[in-house]
């Protein structure tokens, strides 16, 4: 088991990453929890694979609770979020507890969301279930729900004690989940580390087949690139912003196509194509970086729905501007100037930017 540290001021907190670790969680969980009470709050397709073997490594001593959710994006609600106070309140769930959240990002931001306004703020584990859980939305404290007028409205920076990342749970994560987090992990290659690039070109096949050790090696580098990342910007004032590289783009394609048939991760790497495209055509990067960027993202042969072309370049322009992180018309957007760098650059060239999205 590898153990990451995230330093943020006041909140310092390890990720723990490995094959089958669950079993070192009553320990993890002692440091910190007096009570023995803990509440593990999921989703069935997840609970019915796991939660016995989280639960199941607790002994007697241990009050467990267990609350699931329905799975899917429409969880992360204020609705739900008051059903499990509701319960918490019953059970008695006191401050000194602990919340595990054991599931996707889905799982992640609500029950982090509830960890956080409950009795004020109660311990909370996560334990990521998905790939995109363990290399990005279980990292870095934002926690949250969304509303019926938009996407994550809700929310808090709220770090939790710590995040025990098993490896062997994500062979049973449905193959377009494992493509999304794997397009959060091209990001990573892209934003900083030219190394982690070349893995993902030079593995390509066993990483899509699968290979837990591969797998562990990369969870492990993105996971200490993200930590190291919200470490120095935990509330996103300055560099954390280069975690969005491709979402500006890949959030437009994603309410273009109603997010039902575009996933999120599937659009970021569409995203992050398009971004290149606009670096290239600012001479920001050479030719030879921008065509090995793309053949990367074409290797996972992302197909847009039938009939959608040609993509209305206009209107997906449109959407763009109102992105929330879109400030007073200005669209600051990332662009790798290498495989390994990127920078933050405010663009007004409008013609520039809607002709990147002809490029996918
Ligand atoms: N907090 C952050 O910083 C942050 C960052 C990125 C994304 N997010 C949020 O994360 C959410 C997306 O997360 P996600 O992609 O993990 O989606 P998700 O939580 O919906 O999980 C995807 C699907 O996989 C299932 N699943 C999860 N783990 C499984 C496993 N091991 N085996 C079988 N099935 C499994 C889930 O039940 C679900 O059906 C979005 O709500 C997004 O806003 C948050
Ligand atoms: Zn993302």
């Amino acid at each position: 088991m590898k153990e990451i540290k995230v330093n943020i001021p006041g909140n310092n907190y390890s990720i723990f990453i490995g094959k089958s670790i669950y079993q070192h969680l009553p320990g993890i969980i002692s440091e910190f929890n007096q009570n023995r009470q803990a509440a593990v709050i999921s989703t069935p397709p997840v609970s019915g694979l796991y939660l016995k073997k989280v639960t199941g490594v607790f002994d007697r001593r241990w009050k467990l609770i267990h609350f699931d959710v329905a799975d899917g994006e429409q969880s992360k609600s204020l609705e739900t979020a008051q059903k499990i106070y509701t319960w918490l309140i019953e059970n008695r769930f006191e401050r000194d507890s602990v919340i595990l959240a054991l599931g996707g990002g889905v799982i992640g931001d609500l029950a982090g969301f509830v960890a956080a306004t409950y009795l004020r703020g109660v311990n909370l584990v996560h334990l990521p279930t998905s790939l995109l859980a363990q290399v990005d939305s279980s990292i870095g404290g934002k926690v949250g729900v969304n509303h019926a007028l938009g996407k994550n409205m809700i929310g808090a920076f709220y770090q939790p004690k710590c995040v025990v990342s098993d490896i062997s749970v994500l062979s049973t994560l449905a193959k377009d989940e494992y493509i999304c987090g794997l397009g959060e992990v091209v990001k990573y290659g892209i934003i900083s580390n030219k190394m982690l690039f070349e893995k993902i070109e030079n593995n390509f096949k066993r990483l899509l087949n699968f290979d837990a050790e591969l797998l562990e090696e990369i969870v492990l580098t993105c996971a200490e690139i993200k930590a190291d990342i919200v470490s120095k910007d935990e509330k996103e004032s300055g560099i954390r912003a280069i975690l969005n590289f491709g979402h500006t783009f890949g959030h437009a394609l994603e309410t273009y196509f109603q997010h039902n048939d575009l996933k999120h991760g599937q659009a970021v790497l569409l995203g992050m194509k398009c971004a290149t495209f606009a670096a290239s055509k600012m001479n920001l990067i050479d030719p030879e970086k921008v065509n090995r960027i793309s053949n990367l993202i074409d290797k996972f042969e992302i197909n847009l729905p039938a009939n959608s072309r040609p993509l209305n370049a206009e209107r997906l322009f449109k959407i763009m501007q109102t992105d929330k992180k879109v400030k007073k018309g200005k669209i600051n957007l990332i662009l790798p100037v290498a495989v390994g760098r990127v920078i933050i650059k405010s663009v007004e060239n409008e013609k520039l930017i809607a002709a990147s999205f002809n490029i996918i």
